[in-house]
């Protein structure tokens, strides 16, 4: 049903949903019990924009927005695209001895024999005219280079902190700062540790804790901000270790080992003041910081009327410094950066950087890449960008979701998780449902996705997903409709489908280059 109150900024679509109860406001008349409704969320509905508006647990779960400037709902794609990269057709028939020769392993078989890439959504964005334009600006001088200074600029205006330390990558900045902060016997608590960064606070001899909330571990808990750290166990642990052995606690935003799942600026400040009540520093690991200061624009009402930069700004400035792979939300397809507001902790990061990837001024890349990277912070933070990006993540999501293919609800900013193990239930983890289902998407459709479960994780996996993660800017609207009919023609036989035994694996990280066979 939809209903329009002229004159208002509030518009109905359907059912409301909320309160702490989680009651439900009859669809037929949305006006009434409003106002109560609305009572926990300080009376404030929603943007000017939006026409559709679910509640969940005293958070805005859903606001589709019309778009600034359309009075169409249709969300488009921000941008003409000016050049292409051909992508190549194969058959079934010739898919299937690809496969075989990769021994059933989606990481081993070549790119050209990718139809649609959903690997990953890291170092894979389409850039912009104005990132290329920037790249024939970059200065590629060793020491002080006017690209590094752009790059400062645009990093510190985002994110607030007095030291930027450039590096190639995520993992580089992840290595730099455990390696100063960390030693045996420490404790590092996240909401989510990603591989990467748990491995390299494990490298240190310490040990990486994962503290995210209850919800964010259920697939199909709709919370809000799923990505939320769980405050009180974080104070748990430091009364139960101390705090001298916790040199720093970090946040992922988004959190992307638990679906692409954003944490609300109300769990960022309780997070901080635990921190800063222990005197303990607090990181953020910033790579998806745009998308996640969307859906606080989204859904936290007090954040309605704020820019997502407002936002970011705001974010950061409870901590001492962060993280980041500017491959994600930096648009670029290389680089990352590491920034902190300790003098001395920035003296030590700033040698250890000489020593393995390069001088201060360019940390191991290239002038051109500090000038796409300090375009694309910006780029991510516009408006138009993050509501088609957000969009045709849900697109996806939603699409599948509503044919009862199980995913991590409610979609996630860069990706949509298929919940495999409620997909194949007959597949038990031992045989690995997830590399089962992201096989059979590559038969059905040329589509590569990536297992996150018993093949990464071991025994130890708390389920076995597949994300079909969504590279920036990449692909079209029509991408996407193929993407949905390919997992529905799969959904459609998923009971003929089998699991998969190991025949080799490597002592560490053994999803890379696992070997397969269907049994
Ligand atoms: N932190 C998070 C939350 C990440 O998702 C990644 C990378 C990193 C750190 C490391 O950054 O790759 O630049 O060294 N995630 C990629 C992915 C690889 O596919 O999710 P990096």
């Amino acid at each position: 049903m939809a209903e329009e109150r002229s004159g208002r900024e509030i518009h109905f679509l359907g059912e409301v949903r909320g309160g702490e109860g989680g009651h439900s406001l009859p669809t037929h008349d949305p006006q009434s019990g409003l106002a109560d409704l609305m009572a926990p969320l300080g009376g404030r509905l929603s943007h000017p924009y939006c026409h559709g508006v679910i509640i969940v647990s005293n958070y805005l779960l859903a606001c589709q927005g019309r778009g600034r400037h359309l009075p169409i709902r249709t969300v488009i794609e921000p941008f003409k695209i000016k050049s292409v990269e051909p992508i190549r057709w194969t058959t079934r028939e010739e898919r299937e001895p690809i496969l075989a020769r990769a021994h059933y392993n989606l990481f081993s078989i070549p790119a050209e024999q990718i139809l649609i890439d959903l690997l990953t959504d890291s170092g894979t964005a389409a850039m912009s005219t104005r990132q290329w334009a920037s790249m024939m600006e970059g200065d590629e001088s060793y020491a002080g280079s006017r690209s590094f200074t752009r790059f400062e600029r645009a990093v510190r205006e985002i994110f607030g902190y007095q030291h930027v330390i450039p590096t190639h990558q995520g993992r580089a900045s992840e290595r730099l700062l455990f390696t100063c902060l960390c030693k045996k016997g420490d404790v590092v608590p996240n909401n989510t540790h990603f591989d990467t960064t748990r491995a390299n606070i494990e490298y240190q001899g310490a040990e990486a804790v994962d503290l995210v909330i209850p919800e964010g571990k259920e697939p199909a808990n709709r919370h809000p901000f799923k990505g939320n750290m769980d405050v009180e166990a974080l104070a748990r642990l430091i009364e139960r270790v101390g705090r001298e052995r916790i040199p720093l606690v970090m946040l992922t935003v988004t959190n992307n080992s638990g679906g692409g799942q954003p944490v609300s600026m109300e769990n960022a400040r309780a997070v901080a003041a635990i921190c800063h009540r222990h005197a303990i520093p607090l990181y953020f690991d910033a790579c998806r910081f745009a998308e996640n200061a969307y859906f606080i624009k989204l859904r936290e009402p007090a954040y309605a009327g704020r820019t997502p930069k407002e936002i970011a700004q705001e974010m950061f400035a409870l901590g001492d410094g962060c993280t980041m792979s500017a491959k994600k939300d930096g648009l670029a397809n290389i680089g990352g950066f590491l920034c902190t507001n300790d003098d001395a902790l920035a003296q030590q990061e700033g040698n250890l950087l000489i020593l393995t990837e390069g001088y201060p001024t360019y940390g191991g890349l290239a002038g051109r890449d500090l000038e796409a990277i300090a375009v694309g912070l910006h780029e991510a933070l516009e408006e138009d960008y993050l509501h088609y990006r957000i969009s045709s993540t849900a697109y996806l999501g939603n699409h599948i979701s509503a044919e009862g293919v199980p995913i991590v609800q409610p979609p996630g900013g860069h990706a949509i998780y298929i919940d495999a193990r409620g997909f194949l239930p007959h597949i038990p983890p031992a045989r690995f449902p997830g590399v089962a289902l992201a096989c059979e998407l590559y038969l059905e459709g040329g589509i590569r996705a990536v297992e996150i479960g018993t093949l990464m994780f071991g025994a130890h996996a708390a389920m076995d997903l597949v994300r079909l993660a969504i590279p920036r800017r990449v692909y079209t609207q029509s991408h996407m409709d193929y993407v949905v009919e390919v997992v529905l023609e799969v959904w459609k036989r998923r009971e003929r489908i089998q699991g998969l035994e190991l025949s080799y694996e490597a002592p560490f990280l053994r999803h890379f280059t696992a070997h397969l066979t269907p049994v």
